[in-house]
């Protein structure tokens, strides 16, 4: 989609970190955004920022695991701002722990908010965008969705659906000669809030009060330095997510130092290996 200006971008997650620069980054392109989160209280300052650039905002509280909330969210946008153009499906939440010892609970809040919030973003938004044929969907996934680093499973299988599901629709709108575009953003570690994804976990999915073991506690302790250490910033993978749009880049790797990681995983199922640890390539 190469005009964006006077059109409508959509974005989940935006009360924070990646949604919020991606929220700004289509304001400043002269784009009118819809913003979804469940953190009202930085959704309404995010909406204020986005206004502030010149543009229309229309806040909305939607949680992505639940579908219902996602076509209502489809709705108003079409009545708040005439339309709905670029679809960011970007919510996300990242637990840690080996496979077996995250529990059902993990797993359900992980999938529901990472993998269903996509699925329902683009059942309420497809139809629209293929009508109107104009359009472009950038799903956030990970490079957890292209390599699978230990110690985070439930992330790493949501991710990789993720990808699964972006390049799916890629093809599905292809053999239809739809011109809706499709991009799959897949960053390494960027300094977000991401690490303190407890904080909006709704209370059904809550564990049980247990004290942390100590590997857990210095998994935790890992991620959190190596997110805030990230080299590049939100706002510049906001700048790759715009140029995507425009150019309709599919894959958006916005860290290349990260690409041996991918093309060892993919060397070693193609001479059927065992898999290398890519965080000790
Ligand atoms: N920061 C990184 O290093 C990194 C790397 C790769 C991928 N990602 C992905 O980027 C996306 C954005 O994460 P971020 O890094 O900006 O983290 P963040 O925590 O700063 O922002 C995530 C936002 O999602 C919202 N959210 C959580 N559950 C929700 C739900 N059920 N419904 C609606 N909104 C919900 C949160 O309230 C928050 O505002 C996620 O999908 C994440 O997996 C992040």
């Amino acid at each position: 989609m190469k005009a964006l200006q006077g059109k409508v971008a959509v974005v989940t997650g935006a009360a924070s970190g990646l949604g919020r620069a991606m929220a700004l980054a289509f304001a400043g392109e002269g784009m009118h955004v819809a913003l979804a989160d469940v953190d009202e209280a930085n959704l309404a300052r995010v909406a204020d920022e986005v206004r502030a650039r010149g543009v229309r905002a229309h806040a909305r509280r939607v949680d992505v695991s639940r579908g219902e909330q996602l076509e209502a969210l489809a709705q108003s946008t079409v009545a708040e701002l005439g339309g709905a153009h670029v679809v960011c499906n970007n919510a996300g939440v990242s637990p840690l722990g080996a496979v077996w010892e995250n529990t059902v609970a993990d797993w359900q809040w992980t999938l529901g908010v990472n993998l269903w919030g996509v699925i329902h973003g683009v059942r309420a938004f497809a139809p629209r965008l293929l009508a109107q044929d104009e359009g472009h969907f950038v799903n956030t996934a990970s490079v957890a969705g292209l390599i699978s680093p230990p110690g985070m499973g439930a992330y790493n299988v949501s991710k990789h659906a993720v990808v699964a599901l972006s390049e799916s629709l890629y093809h599905d709108l292809a053999e239809r000669g739809s011109r809706v575009g499709v991009s799959v953003l897949c960053p390494a570690y960027v300094p977000t809030a991401i690490s303190d994804s407890e904080r909006n976990r709704p209370a059904e999915l809550a564990n049980p009060r247990k004290e942390k073991s100590a590997e857990q506690l210095a998994k935790e302790a890992m991620l959190r330095k190596a997110v805030q250490s990230g080299k590049i910033s939100a706002e510049e993978v906001a700048q790759a997510v715009v140029a995507a749009v425009k150019d309709e880049r599919f894959y958006v790797l916005t860290h290349a130092r990260i690409k041996p990681a991918i093309r060892a995983r993919m060397e070693d199922i193609l001479e059927e290996r065992a898999p290398r640890n890519p965080l000790a390539l």
